[in-house]
């Protein structure tokens, strides 16, 4: 996600901001820029050249220097998710009359509304962003008399979504008025100065007392001093934070590893994929997409291409595309798919699933789909990657940067990405009802607090785990969307633990593997209940008559399952096709804990890549 930096009360700002935003780069990033109220307006610099930008800055910064003696400065790095990762896409952003410049990261749901009523009204907007929108709505309030603090809060009270922020005026020099909802912002203070940033990191070194900022309040920065508020303007404390990380624990936010980290990133993964989804009336529209209605009206069939977990991904979609939209949906391993003599025709939308969007085999998968003749869309999780730019259509899932070459966050999101397109082509073939679209779209909201409350299970997936630290073999087992993420549990362990995992469709299992069950096979059960849930516990039932140890992954409170299985993973119940969305962590988190167990390196495993470019 963007990275936030800000300062005031330093003379010379900015080595600082810069120094900070090369900081912020681990987080990944495609552009940055800086302000600094200056000479009696706003002086600002931009670059859009990927992870170079920063580097970019330093240079153009160095040839035009900034005028000498300014106020405030504020920084950014920005992951694009509205509008193209362009210099003016960058942030800072300013406002019409240039006196004002906002840094966020976050999304502003209700942008369009906002954007349409500004315009209207006169405004003029020089980006495609959700963010200017903000500092066009601080300008009509700061025009009405308010001062840079109470524009912002006013102007906040309007904006739907996640932000935080970070805003200057050229008619308040020294201050810098800064706010959050549902994405950190740090402040830190020291003698003369204080600041500002997204994550700890980028004000280690810089700060002697930091400060969280809870949602909701606005904090006002000034040379020395730190003052915040409610949004309705009540003055409040804020949190001191007391910590004792480096450099090192403070980029994996205090966790042990990106794994960790970004495993409890996914229920704000999963509730960012899913903002700004459906319009006023309540319909589903997928504004970033391209495909238009009249182009997903006559797809007759849908392909899906993709590798690894992302894979597993869009095996879980087939279930629901099937279910919601009666399209024949093929799944395909993209390496073997452009190799055979895949049939389809202008009717067939085809979709490329990858994460980074930069998967050889998946690229040249969609590549052969488009030869053919059918419509590509891809689901990816970096905005312009090339696939993106590749494709008809793109959808992304906003996960945020992911670091740890095993994906978790982007898995899930994926799955919540495929199954807004599965909802969205329901309601243009009109195979769903719009009751029933707000009623899935009810039920996907609710997914991040059923993530939250999986999460913090992990203490009895320890447990579990340790009591198989001797065991070598692996069967996974599920059926109906249970058999991906049998193949998502067992890929997780063989790429993180090392160990033998074998995922399998349970009926499948007397056809052969059977044969391989002994005491000491650990058998995991994906026993979440859909409808075949009673002849997976047969399945299962099977395997524990011969001495193998099972696990399985079970609705809160299931008895009957309890009673077949020797240790048990509980998770919160949904319905079927969601429930691999919730499922999924349990499986990551054995996965996680045993690799630990046998002391690997759970964010870099051996032999393998993050992105995969070679076949
Ligand atoms: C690699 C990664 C996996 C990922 C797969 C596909 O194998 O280790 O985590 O699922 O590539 O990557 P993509 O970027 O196309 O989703």
């Amino acid at each position: 996600m963007c990275g936030i930096f800000g300062v005031t009360g330093e003379p010379d700002a900015l080595p600082l901001i810069l120094g900070a935003l090369h900081q912020l780069e681990y987080r990944g990033y495609d552009s940055a820029g800086v302000a600094l109220v200056a000479d009696g307006g706003i002086w600002r610099v931009r670059a859009a050249d990927g992870t170079r930008s920063v580097a970019d800055l330093s240079q153009l910064t160095t040839d035009h220097p900034p005028p000498v003696g300014h106020g405030a400065g504020i920084g950014h790095t920005r992951w694009a998710t509205h509008g193209h990762p362009t210099a003016e896409n960058a942030h800072p952003h300013l406002d019409c009359t240039g006196r004002l410049a906002l840094v966020h990261n976050g999304i502003i749901e209700n942008h369009g509304a906002l954007r349409a009523d500004l315009v209207a009204g006169g405004h003029i907007m020089s980006s495609a962003t959700d963010t200017e929108v903000m500092a066009h709505l601080i300008e009509r309030h700061m025009a009405a008399g308010l001062s840079l603090a109470e524009a912002t809060r006013a102007a906040l009270g309007l904006v739907r979504g996640a932000f935080s922020i970070a805003v200057v005026h050229a008619d308040e020099p020294d201050t810098i008025v800064a706010a959050r909802r549902s994405t950190p912002l740090v402040l830190g203070l020291r003698q003369g100065v204080a600041l500002l940033a997204s994550d700890i990191p980028a004000l280690l070194g810089h700060a002697r007392q930091l400060y969280a900022l809870a949602d909701d309040e606005v904090a006002v920065l000034t040379p020395g001093a730190i003052s915040v508020t409610t949004l309705a303007g009540t003055p409040v404390r804020p949190e001191e934070l007391h910590i004792a990380w480096d450099l090192e624990a403070a980029r994996k936010d205090g966790y042990e590893d990106f794994m960790s980290k970004e495993m409890h990133e996914q229920p704000g993964a999963v509730a960012a994929t899913l903002l700004d989804r459906r319009g006023p009336d309540g319909r589903l529209r997928l504004d970033e997409m391209r495909l238009s209605p009249a182009d997903l009206r006559q797809v007759d069939k849908v392909c899906i291409v993709a590798c690894g977990s992302s894979y597993h991904a869009a095996l879980v979609a087939k279930y629901a595309i099937e279910h919601w939209v009666k399209l024949p949906t093929e799944v395909d391993i993209a390496s073997e798919f452009r190799y055979r003599d895949p049939v389809m025709t202008e009717r067939t939308l085809c979709v490329g699933v990858s994460q980074s969007g930069e998967t050889l085999d998946t690229s040249k998968a969609i590549e052969e789909a488009s030869r053919l003749g059918a419509k590509v869309l891809v689901v990816s999780n970096v905005v312009d990657s090339s696939m993106a730019r590749q494709a008809d259509g793109v959808l992304y899932t906003r996960a945020g940067p992911e670091v740890g070459v095993a994906s978790t966050k982007c898995h899930l999101a994926q799955i919540v990405a495929l199954e807004i397109l599965g909802l969205t082509l329901a309601q243009i073939h009109g195979t769903l009802t719009p009751e029933q679209i707000a009623s899935a779209l009810n039920e996907m909201d609710r997914l991040p607090e059923l993530i939250e409350q999986a999460l913090r299970r992990s203490s009895a997936v320890d447990d579990v785990a340790g009591k198989l630290i001797e065991a070598r073999d692996f069967f996974f087992l599920g059926r109906h969307v249970g058999y991906p993420m049998a193949l998502e549990g067992a890929l997780k362990l063989k790429e993180l633990a090392y160990l033998r995992a074998e995922g399998y469709a349970a009926g499948e299992l007397k056809h052969g593997p059977i044969a391989l069950i002994e005491p000491g096979t650990v058998v995991v059960g994906i026993a979440t209940r859909n409808r075949l849930w009673e002849k997976l516990l047969s399945n299962i039932a099977e395997v524990h008559s011969r001495g193998a140890t099972v696990v399985l992954v079970a609705d809160d409170g299931d008895r009957e399952a309890a009673a077949v299985a020797d240790h048990v993973l509980w998770v919160p119940p949904c319905s079927p096709l969601l429930s691999p969305v919730v499922g999924v962590v349990p499986l990551q988190q054995l996965a996680y804990r045993l690799a630990r167990l046998h002391g690997h390196d759970v964010d870099r495993p051996r032999n393998l890549a993050k992105t995969v470019t070679v076949e």
